[in-house]
């Protein structure tokens, strides 16, 4: 496996136990969680999917999925997080409506034109090369089939994001005696093409290249719910407003 993989499959399986605790990561309220379900609900009208979730962590979209009645194949190159998705299931009662394998998003051991929807969320940033991951996303849909991407706008640096983030870090250093001014130096810096602004703002064209039609909104209700759940500590450390991509297969 590529160094930088091994770095992220490490990484990834020591937040595991913490990774549904955060905001914008796991679900803090009913609301939230209602408001999920109305939102892919509306992506996917269509009964008994047959879906990809690629990079699927601790299982948020494939358990969602699974309760709305779609088949489901959760993909995750950390078996940690993928650890915590099965027990969720099992949990659950999902556990038969999920196969869990670990994978590389951009190397899939799945079949050509296998799946109704391809979904991921929060995955982007991550991959060394998004356009050979898009571009895999699209073998494994079937003609017509649809992808839908679901990030944020983390890595857009906008000048209003960091005033937000630079108020709510100064908030916790006298609040709680925490310093999150303190640079640290990432291992995966420069390494990952769509953490840096100008790719992270290509997105939907990357996707458009790859052969899709593509559509892209927003999910302001998820957010203002997500906020709602947050103290305002979280809510300056989060200012993030989400962006989702739906593209499909031509
Ligand atoms: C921010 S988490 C998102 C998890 C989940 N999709 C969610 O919405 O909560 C990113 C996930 O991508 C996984 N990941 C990173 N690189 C990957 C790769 N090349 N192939 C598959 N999964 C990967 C990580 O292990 C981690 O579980």
């Amino acid at each position: 496996m590529e160094e930088i993989k091994t770095i992220m499959q490490q990484n990834w399986n020591k937040n595991a136990s913490r990774y549904d605790a955060q905001y914008q990561h796991g679900l803090h309220s009913e609301e939230e969680k209602a408001a999920w379900l109305r939102l892919l609900g509306s992506l996917i009208p269509e009964k008994g999917q047959m879906i990809l979730d690629v990079g699927a962590g601790t299982g948020f979209l494939s358990l969602l999925l699974a309760e709305q009645g779609h088949w489901i194949k959760a993909v995750d190159l950390s078996p940690g997080m993928l650890e915590k998705a099965e027990e969720k299931a099992q949990d659950a009662g999902l556990i038969d409506k999920i196969t869990f394998a670990i994978g590389d998003a951009e190397n899939l051991a799945e079949p050509d034109s296998m799946y109704d929807v391809v979904v991921n969320r929060h995955l982007l940033w991550a991959m060394p090369d998004p356009d050979r991951a898009i571009t895999e996303w699209r073998r494994v849909l079937k003609p017509g089939g649809k992808l839908i991407l679901i990030d944020g706008d983390w890595h857009y640096n906008s000048l209003k994001n960091n005033v937000k983030i630079f108020c709510g870090k100064f908030l916790t250093l006298v609040s709680e005696r925490k310093n999150m001014f303190r640079k640290y130096r990432s291992e995966t810096a420069g390494r990952l093409p769509m953490t840096k602004p100008e790719n992270a703002k290509k997105a939907p064209d990357m996707v458009r290249k790859a052969g899709f039609r593509v559509t892209v909104r927003g999910a302001e209700e998820i957010e203002a719910a997500e906020k709602r759940a947050m103290p305002l500590r979280a809510r300056l450390l989060n200012p993030y407003h989400r962006i989702i991509i739906i593209g499909i297969k031509e």
